[in-house]
């Protein structure tokens, strides 16, 4: 079983993902992980974000059993991942692993931006994951401001809104949801109720329960 979770930045799409893998005993991959990643590899070495041969050998040589390194999690890494994932390159030397990582049994929750669209096309069952922008700037500026970090809600909300803009707008696999996908729209759900939501469609799409009516078709 694969399931495809993709959305834009601080939907929460990392959070369901997770509990979703573990309420049907998945395997689950972060592959926003990878992008933030190479942009840390690049960063530590002074090499710059658009370095596209950097970039591509940063990809190709990566150790993904360093995608947990708490480093990976901060805004700048984010922002800088937003850089090096629109590098065509990079994109296709990270293809292989996420593809391997899909298929090992007994299947496989990833979350992203392309995963319905270009890496498992195939997904059993394909969630993006939405929110509004003032609604996911909101949330990450008191998960920042609860980490210390003092910052206001205007400037995070224009980051939200530069990097929906970064990542929707790419030539290569930008995020949007897969004709199939089912969009979920979290603005006004809190984790609990997401989950459920998006277990009670994986339930339905597999076979095993009733539908949620927070989730509607993407097209
Ligand atoms: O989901 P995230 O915030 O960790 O992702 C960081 C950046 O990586 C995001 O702005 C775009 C890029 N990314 C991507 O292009 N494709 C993916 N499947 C996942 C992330």
């Amino acid at each position: 079983m694969i399931i495809a979770i993709d959305g834009p930045a601080a939907s929460g799409k990392g959070t369901l993902a997770k509990r979703i893998a573990a309420h049907f005993g998945l395997n689950h991959l972060d592959t926003g992980a990878l992008y933030r990643a190479v942009a840390r590899d690049l960063l530590s070495r002074g090499l710059k974000l658009d370095d596209v041969w950097a970039a591509v050998t940063a990809a190709r040589v990566l150790d993904s059993r360093t995608l947990d390194d708490p480093a990976l999690r901060g805004r700048t890494a984010g922002e800088a991942a937003s850089i090096v994932a629109k590098i065509p390159e990079v994109r296709s030397a990270l293809l292989k692993f996420q593809r391997d990582f899909a298929a090992r049994p007994p299947g496989a929750v990833l979350d992203g931006r392309d995963i319905g669209t270009v890496i498992c096309p195939q997904a059993d069952v394909k969630i993006f994951v939405t929110a509004g922008p003032e609604e996911r700037a909101r949330r990450r500026s008191t998960e920042l401001n609860a980490a210390g970090i003092a910052i206001s809600f205007e400037e995070v909300l224009e980051q939200v809104i530069m990097r929906d803009k970064r990542d929707s707008e790419r030539e290569i696999a930008p995020s949007k949801p897969a004709a199939d996908a089912d969009l979920l729209d979290t603005t006004h759900l809190g984790i609990d109720a997401s989950f459920k939501a998006a277990v009670d469609l994986i339930a339905a799409k597999t076979g095993l329960a009733g539908r949620s009516s927070h989730v509607r078709r993407a097209h």
